[in-house]
């Protein structure tokens, strides 16, 4: 912990990686987690271009559902912790997979949304119309465009492309310099773009830390894995700004 908390001090450029975990505190069900079923599915199942295709209603409901009890969730000392990380580090890059937007709520400005956002909606019509609404309930459910198209969750689904503009700005945060340290924190890792971008880390002599309760593919390769909870690891790591 204290090596970890001398190398953030000093370190010019870090970049973070978090998954559900980190906002399991707050009261959001991870997804691999248990208590992530919604009448006994498993989110797996809904979070497919096949599932929306089959039943977008159905589908509507979960993240309606999920949308309700995001909006009544604040941020934990985990997010206050990364975004008081970031006021004190150069150069800074937090890659989130979770799409609840508790990191800007914290106060976090360099962020990639990488699997989107729950708060926003796209046309299924014209995949470029996007737009924000914090709505809960939504009303009608499912959504429309203003274009009378259904509209569907700005998010990322299983067997879905990542958004390239987000890999372009993280490959060209990573090209610009050598990160001091890549903190991994409260995510499986089971995607392998997650675990190359940790990789990177390992190779280009910087610290692998993560975070987690539970070991991941990243505690193989990592240089210290701290085992518990993110929103007791993570504020003591970071220096007051
Ligand atoms: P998962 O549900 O797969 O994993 C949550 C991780 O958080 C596990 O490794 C837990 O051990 C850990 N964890 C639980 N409580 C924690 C705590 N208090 N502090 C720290 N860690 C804790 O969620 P993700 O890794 O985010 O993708 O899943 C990655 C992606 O798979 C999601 O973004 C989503 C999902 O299916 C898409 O929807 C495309």
């Amino acid at each position: 912990m204290d090596r970890v908390r001398e190398k953030l001090a000093a370190a010019r450029r870090v970049a973070v990686i978090t998954g559900a975990g980190v906002s399991a505190e707050s009261g959001v069900p991870t997804f691999r987690g248990k208590e992530g079923l919604w009448r006994n599915f498993n989110p797996m199942e809904l979070a497919t271009p096949e599932a929306f295709e089959r039943d977008a209603k159905l589908v509507w409901e979960w993240y309606d559902w999920r949308r309700e009890l995001l909006a009544k969730c604040q941020p934990n000392p985990a997010h206050e912790a990364l975004a008081q990380l970031e006021e004190v580090t150069p150069h800074y890059l937090l890659i989130t997979q979770n799409v609840d937007g508790l990191h800007a709520l914290a106060g976090s400005r360099a962020v990639i949304e990488l699997h989107g956002s729950i708060w926003r909606l796209r046309c299924t019509r014209e995949p470029f119309r996007e737009w924000e609404d914090r709505t809960t309930p939504l009303d009608p459910l499912p959504p429309q465009c203003e274009c009378g198209a259904l509209a569907r969750p700005a998010v990322v689904w299983f067997g879905e492309y990542l958004d390239p503009a987000n890999f372009e700005r993280i490959e060209a945060f990573f090209s610009a310099g050598a990160p001091d340290v890549v903190l991994v924190a409260g995510t499986s890792a089971l995607f392998p773009y997650i675990q190359n971008w940790a990789f990177h880390a390992t190779q280009t002599g910087g610290m692998l830390v993560e975070v987690n309760p539970e070991p991941t593919p990243v505690s193989d390769i990592a240089h210290v894995t701290l085992m518990g909870k993110a929103g007791e690891i993570l504020p003591k790591l970071i220096r007051e700004g």
